[in-house]
């Protein structure tokens, strides 16, 4: 069974591993890469976890199997009290996908959005990640206009999307 929950603030180290491995794994889904995060000290580490454990700007989940971590979501204010949650990293272990767990992950940051009082969700998908796409889609997500470059990679384009609470 896979439950989410929300990371412990002394989880820094389980962060790093598993957002490296994410990085590592997908790079053209994530609008940073392995190279600057790689680098992070322990103490950045530490802050992320900490900054993602508790209260309203900021939140950090993981999916826990029964062998352990299998995915990773975040979710924060883009500005302090903001109506607006931006929803990002993403991520379920290649061994663990088709099994439900993104749609857990997504869940649990479209419930702590509620809680916090948020009246939409907002994210970005590079084009053509299909499965993604359709992970959001799913959930409620449209299609809300906006393109960028992918900041890792400007020859590829993000997709805005948002649903709304
Ligand atoms: C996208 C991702 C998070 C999906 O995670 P997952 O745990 O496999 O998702 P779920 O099992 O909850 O899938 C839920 C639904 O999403 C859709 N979906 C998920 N993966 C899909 C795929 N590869 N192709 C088509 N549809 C897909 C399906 O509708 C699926 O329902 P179904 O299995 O009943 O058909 C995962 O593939 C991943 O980590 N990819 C690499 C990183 C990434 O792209 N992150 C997103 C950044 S925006």
């Amino acid at each position: 069974m896979t439950v989410v929950r929300r990371i412990r603030p002394d989880e820094g180290a389980t962060l790093r591993d598993v957002r490296l491995a994410a990085l590592a794994d997908a790079p053209s889904a994530f609008g940073s890469t392995y190279a600057r995060e790689s680098v992070q000290t322990a103490e950045d580490w530490a802050e992320r976890a900490r900054a993602g454990s508790a209260g309203s700007e900021r939140a950090t989940f993981f999916a826990v199997g029964n062998d352990g971590i299998v995915g990773l979501v975040g979710g924060y204010r883009p500005e302090p009290s903001s109506s607006r949650v931006e929803l990002v990293s993403m991520w379920t272990h290649p061994a663990a996908r088709r099994r439900g767990v993104g749609r857990l992950l997504v869940d649990a940051v479209l419930d702590w959005a509620r809680t916090c009082g948020a009246r939409a969700v907002e994210l970005w998908v590079t084009r053509g990640n299909v499965g993604a796409e359709d992970l959001y889609r799913a959930m409620g997500f449209v299609d809300a206009g906006d393109r960028q470059p992918l900041p890792s990679d400007p020859s590829k384009e993000e997709v805005r999307m948002r649903v709304d609470l």
